[in-house]
């Protein structure tokens, strides 16, 4: 038997459409980076792969730098295969600049359009492709009807379990050291957790999905 292997993303991605400016979103990569951290101390193979955050890499993870989208999909579309878990807690920015100007575009209008398109959906791409054994973690950050749309995005994805997040109010998100979540599992398994420090949803998440591969054996 090969030790578990987990692959687990995390922070924002960033969108140039210029050699010095880009779109991106406040994600710090805490969630995504206590996944790792507490998935390793399960005993599992983790590889991370992380947008641009100022963290440091949880000791015995194995850590790929991204900057995009489309580079975080390469990075996860060539491990997916080879990989049992895949947590997907990257904010990944759903739209890129249509182009990328080779040169610093220059202050000569009073307004400035910029063309997006939509960038690659990275879970359901892989996810569409997941074997009964893989066991696929998406997250969904809403706001409103949290659960409902979180359990659409679950059968939209594929995913085994979704992760739902409400943002937008005082505690949780992308800034925060806490966050509140809602596991929800495919097979109608449901858990709230929260208000708590984001390292403690963390362990919850792993041992929910320890439970889940469990059940399976
Ligand atoms: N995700 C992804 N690739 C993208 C966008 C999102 O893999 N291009 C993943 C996220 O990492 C997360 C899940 O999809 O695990 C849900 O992301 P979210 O932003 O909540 O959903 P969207 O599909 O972008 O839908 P919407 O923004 O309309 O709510």
């Amino acid at each position: 038997m090969h030790p578990i292997r987990c692959l687990v993303t995390a922070g924002p991605t960033r969108e140039f459409f210029d050699p010095v400016r880009f779109i991106s979103n406040p994600s710090s990569g805490r969630m995504g980076f206590a996944l790792a951290e507490a998935a390793a101390k399960a005993g599992w193979e983790v590889t991370l792969v992380a947008g641009p955050v100022a963290l440091a890499a949880p000791e015995g993870v194995e850590r790929e730098d991204v900057v995009s989208a489309e580079d975080m999909f390469r990075a996860v579309d060539s491990r997916f295969d080879a990989c049992d878990i895949l947590i997907m807690s990257a904010a990944v920015s759903d739209y890129r600049p249509r182009e990328i100007q080779p040169q610093k575009v220059k202050k000569s209008k009073l307004e400035m359009t910029i063309e997006m398109e939509p960038t690659r959906d990275i879970l359901k791409t892989v996810a569409a492709r997941k074997t009964p054994a893989q066991y696929v973690v998406g997250f969904a950050a809403e706001t409103g009807d949290v659960v409902s749309y979180a359990l659409g995005k679950m059968l939209a994805k594929n995913c085994d379990l979704m992760v739902a997040n409400r943002v937008g109010g005082p505690v949780g998100g992308f800034m925060s050291d806490d966050n509140i979540v809602t596991l929800l599992g495919r097979d109608g398994f449901r858990e709230e957790i929260g208000p708590a420090p984001k390292t403690f949803i963390a362990g919850k998440i792993v041992c929910a999905i320890s439970a889940a591969l469990s059940l399976r054996a």
